[in-house]
């Protein structure tokens, strides 16, 4: 078991990552027994449910459950409304918490529900996928989407901890597995070359994986836990990656999509050589290189992403492995890269 520490400056907790963590038991080291509002989607709780809900009742938690149907679809504010409403029915109180089981649209639509419900009440993740565990579960951004772009409406806010069970990946599909590598690779580009040899080598244990991408967050959150600067190192690969994934109508999963992303700019920026790297290990693990749409219908969707100031675009841009720089482009040196990248995709595999 290995335990991170978030030293975020509006909240401080620990991430807590092993193979078959006892929720209850972990759980109540953190908060008194309470009413507790588990929220998942339901592939997740069809799986993982019952067992949990029997690990917190087992240390004196009283549970309350909600289900809603899986995928990015559901992060609405409709579903969060019912969520909402569900908990004052269920009379849940400020000194209660909300849990979220699952991946990140079910962590990031309860902490969503938890930074505004009777204005913020405290709320823990249980990742059930690699993505979560690597990113969205620890951070403290929490969101919604609008039909027309992802995450538009949320708050930070941080949890009250994390329990990352990594038992729970044996039951991900390869696809969904493959999209929190594509995250995981990321981290190893960003900030850390023997992160990314690893992973190259398939040579690090899922607990050892995300230990090293927790900390990497956790270091970066410290630094800019509201994302004003240093963090947007983060974002790599996602301009490009949030672009495919609304034109596919969310088809495209987000991991594929930051694959994509971090694939195009790689080709694009880094020497020949560490291109080659990023783009065997990305295909190495299942992940896409390219999607099949228009590079100006990619690049305008820019104009959606929340960095965005003015007519620039705040971009990540690889200058080794390890290694990134910010820059603020306008929209048509970000296209004249996307089409760099693409063209030495093709060429370089
Ligand atoms: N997922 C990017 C961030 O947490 O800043």
């Amino acid at each position: 078991m290995k335990k991170i520490h978030v030293a975020a400056s509006t909240k401080e907790y620990d991430v807590i990552i092993g193979e078959g963590l006892n929720y209850g038991a972990l759980l109540k080291e953190v908060h008194a027994p309470c009413k507790l509002m588990v929220v998942s989607d339901d592939t997740v709780f069809s799986l993982h449910g019952e067992k949990t809900l029997q690990s917190l009742q087992d240390a004196g938690f009283e549970t309350r459950t909600f289900v809603f149907e899986h995928g990015e679809k559901s992060k609405t504010l409709a579903v969060a409304e019912k969520l909402m409403i569900q908990m004052i029915e269920e009379e849940i109180t400020k000194t209660d918490l909300l849990v979220a089981l699952g991946g990140g649209v079910v962590g990031d639509l309860t902490g969503m529900v938890a930074s505004v419900f009777l204005r913020g009440m405290n709320f823990v993740q249980f990742p059930t996928t690699l993505l979560a565990a690597v990113d969205s579960s620890v951070g403290g951004k929490t969101a919604v989407d609008l039909p027309n772009g992802k995450n538009m409406v949320g708050a930070f806010h941080q949890p009250l901890t994390v329990l990352c069970d990594t038992d729970k990946f044996k039951t991900l599909p390869e696809e969904i597995y493959a999209e929190g590598m594509a995250e995981s690779i990321k981290y190893g580009i960003i900030y850390d070359a023997e992160l990314f040899e690893k992973i190259e080598k398939n040579a690090i244990s899922d607990e050892e994986l995300v230990a090293a991408c927790v900390q990497i967050k956790a270091d970066i959150v410290a630094k800019d836990e509201f994302d004003r600067g240093p963090r947007h190192i983060l974002n790599f690969g996602h301009t490009l990656g949030h672009a495919v994934e609304t034109l596919s109508e969310y088809t495209i999963g987000h991991g594929q999509g930051v694959a994509i992303g971090m694939a195009a700019l790689c080709a694009a920026k880094l020497p020949e050589n560490e291109a080659k790297r990023v783009l065997h290990v990305l295909t190495d693990r299942k992940l896409p290189l390219k999607a099949d749409f228009d590079i100006h219908d990619l690049a305008v969707q820019a104009k959606a992403d929340k960095k965005r100031h003015g007519n620039l675009v705040r971009v990540v841009l690889p200058i080794s492995i390890g290694e990134v720089e910010l820059k603020d482009v306008n929209l048509t040196e970000w296209e004249e890269i996307l089409k760099d990248g693409t063209d030495k995709v093709n060429s370089i595999m």
